[in-house]
């Protein structure tokens, strides 16, 4: 996501405003529902769901600093109290998240990699997947979107490969919860979508 850079924003201020910036694990509770969002740029979609489920705890990863402080904005325009923000690297999850304490993964216009060196970049590749398996709930669920037609087909592949489809959507309705890339790229074309669950049981 081009974002121009800000120059007041820096690990420190985040600190400051809650962001969590250190790889180390969040304490989160075992009675609430808890999702979460990686790569959520400006934060829209975290934030206005947030929003209308406070009851639901929520957390939004975001390896981009300038991006990661839109989110904190919004947050604070809401006054959100459910809302985790991490400004960190979806590589080191494991290190951030427990096992089998998370209900779902959304991934939203994550960066496609269309070069195919690039591919193990993708946050729906594999070694990626692999791991959102071991920090979901043993009856968890993932959501991807992208307007990326090939990114869409070979994540479905590597999804298939982890967990069980429930719903594959080529041409994805206007909802109430979209991204900011998304209002931007509807206008272009249609918007893949998928829907899947965790099969079994990891340790
Ligand atoms: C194309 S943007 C989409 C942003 C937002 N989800 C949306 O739909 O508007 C992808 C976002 O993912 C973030 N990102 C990319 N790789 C990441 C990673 N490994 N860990 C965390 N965030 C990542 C980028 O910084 C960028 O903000």
């Amino acid at each position: 996501m081009r974002q121009k850079k800000l120059k007041y924003v820096d690990e420190t201020f985040l600190q400051d405003r809650n962001v969590q910036t250190e790889i180390k694990r969040i304490e989160l509770p075992e009675n609430r529902r808890i999702a979460l969002e990686i790569g959520s740029g400006k934060g829209k979609f975290i934030t206005d769901i947030a929003r209308d489920h406070p009851d639901d705890l929520f957390i939004a990863m975001e390896v981009n600093m300038n991006v990661c402080y839109r989110i904190v904005e919004k947050r604070d325009a809401y006054d959100l109290k459910n809302l985790i923000i991490i400004l960190g690297d979806a590589k080191h999850i494991l290190d951030y998240v427990d096992k089998h304490a998370i209900d779902h993964i959304y991934l939203n216009f994550s960066d496609p990699w269309p070069k195919k060196r690039h591919h193990k970049r993708r946050l729906t590749a594999p070694a990626f997947l692999a791991c959102y398996r071991r920090i979901l709930k043993d009856n968890g669920t993932i959501s991807f979107r992208t307007d990326h037609h090939d990114f869409f087909e070979d994540s479905l592949i590597a999804l298939h490969g982890v967990f069980r489809i429930t719903n594959v959507d080529y041409d994805l309705k206007r909802s109430s919860y979209m991204t900011e890339y998304e209002e931007k790229k509807r206008a272009i074309g249609p918007i893949y979508h998928v829907d899947a669950e965790v099969i079994g049981h990891v340790e």
